[in-house]
């Protein structure tokens, strides 16, 4: 991957790059933002992911339909948003105890820091925040990468404010923590330093994979709630089988779910889920994927440790459950009726993982039949005009309706014409059967 990069340049001063790719909407909101904090004599920084993209050159690389960006404010965050709040359309919503405050738009989201010190108790518990100055700001964080700023006082607008090497460490294409302890502190690092080096075709620096191979026990100290959330940004990358494949190799996989696999096998079905789904679709497809090989005890262990939600656990142990019932799929004597009604049951996304996970094969065929056609199949008569054929609502109505549909599946009617001549017919054989 070729990225055009600004950091080969002199320059320190990011202004030009800063009016190139933020839209202008946003540009001028954050420097009015920028604006008031002067007027209580605080300054207000662009941080994190926003400073490295543009560094990159490359700002498209911020994920997502929305423009999301960053703030660290030497002051008060809460209060300057409430300020931005009463003059502007934005929603907020603030965090007193952690001292940020989120102003949602439209189009995009800004969230606002009180620069900040933080120590953690123990590994994986939250930290406890005091105030700082935003030198402490991004000493606290992941990446020297991700550990940069850009200033947007007038005074010196637009300077890049770089503590700890950042720039370097993106010339030299690397991914390095801060000091030992940031891998234990917070141990989600583990799978971001992944998926920042993967995503941007980087290295982890020598000491930081060390570091990370030292701590992946530690990722029994998060929470279910925030590894899940790692992997649900993992799996909307671009191509998260390059990250699956690192995570395994690193060993870190095992310690997520030990059945979990990294191989060529995963990588040849996300590439082939890529070409079938909308990228909004993928990461549930991908979950059900990456729990193929999965034994019904080991995808219990792993719904119940992540907290996935209830819509995703269902397709996940639906995926499971038909796999088990493909042998039924694999007969070409099928009628299409027949294989509507051995699939209707099932999540459309577990259906597809089997299609995707299966070699070509009847069953294959017959999966992909029921996705791309059966399940759309309609009969153009409803009730009320089976009512006005003289047949009661009711399960005398429902008996003609599935016979209906089967027939339609099955290419018995083609017609509205012909539907109707089936119902009437139907309608005093199945009088006679209820009495
Ligand atoms: N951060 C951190 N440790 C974490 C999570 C986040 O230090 N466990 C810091 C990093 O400085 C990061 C910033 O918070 O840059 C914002 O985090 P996030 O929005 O998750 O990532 P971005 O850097 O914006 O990157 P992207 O959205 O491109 O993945």
């Amino acid at each position: 991957m070729q990225w055009k990069c600004w950091y080969n340049t002199d320059a320190m001063n990011l202004a030009r790059q800063i009016e190139q790719y933020i839209p202008r909407q946003l540009l001028e909101l954050v420097r009015d933002i920028s604006g008031q904090a002067a007027k209580q004599g605080q300054r207000v920084y662009l941080v994190g992911g926003v400073v490295r993209d543009l560094l990159l050159g490359d700002p498209s690389l911020r994920s997502g339909p929305r423009f999301d960006l960053d703030l660290v404010v030497e002051g008060d965050a809460v209060k300057l948003a409430q300020q931005v709040a009463e003059t502007s359309q934005a929603k907020l919503l603030a965090h007193h105890r952690f001292g940020t405050a989120k102003l949602r738009y439209d189009n995009f989201t800004l969230d606002l820091a009180t620069a900040r010190k933080e120590t953690y108790a123990k590994p994986g518990a939250l930290p406890t925040v005091t105030p700082g100055t935003l030198k402490d700001d991004l000493v606290r964080r992941d990446f020297s990468i991700n550990a940069m700023a850009i200033s947007l006082a007038l005074n010196d607008y637009g300077k890049l404010v770089d503590p700890y090497q950042g720039k370097n460490d993106l010339e030299h294409r690397r991914i390095r923590i801060l000091h030992p302890e940031s891998f234990s502190d917070d141990a989600t690092r583990i799978l971001r330093a992944v998926r920042y080096e993967q995503r941007l075709c980087f290295e982890l620096e020598a000491q930081t994979v060390e570091l990370l191979k030292r701590d992946i026990p530690m990722l029994d100290t998060i929470s279910g709630d925030r590894i899940r959330h790692e992997l649900e940004l993992i799996l909307k990358e671009k191509r998260p089988e390059f990250v699956i494949k690192r995570l395994a190799g690193l060993g870190v996989l095992p310690r997520i779910s030990p059945s979990l696999k990294g191989n060529g096998w995963i990588a040849e079905k996300f590439d082939r889920a890529r070409r079938l789904k909308k990228p909004a679709q993928l990461p549930s497809l991908y979950f059900c994927l990456l729990i193929y090989s999965f034994s019904e005890r080991g995808i219990e262990q792993f719904l119940a440790r992540f907290n996935i939600s209830a819509k995703l656990s269902r397709a996940m142990r639906d995926t499971l459950r038909l796999k088990t019932k493909l042998s039924l799929l694999d007969k070409s004597s099928l009628k299409p009726s027949e294989i509507y009604y051995l699939l209707r049951e099932y999540e459309p996304v577990a259906i597809q993982a089997n299609a995707i996970a299966s070699e070509p094969s009847m069953a294959h065929r017959h999966l992909q039949l029921f996705l791309t056609k059966l399940r759309y199949v309609r009969t153009p008569l409803d009730g009320e005009e089976l009512k006005r054929l003289g047949i009661s609502a009711g399960p005398e109505m429902g008996k003609v309706l599935q016979v209906l549909h089967k027939a339609k599946l099955d290419g018995e009617v083609r017609t509205k014409a012909d539907e109707k001549k089936l119902a009437l017919s139907l309608a005093p054989k199945l009088k006679w059967q209820g009495r």
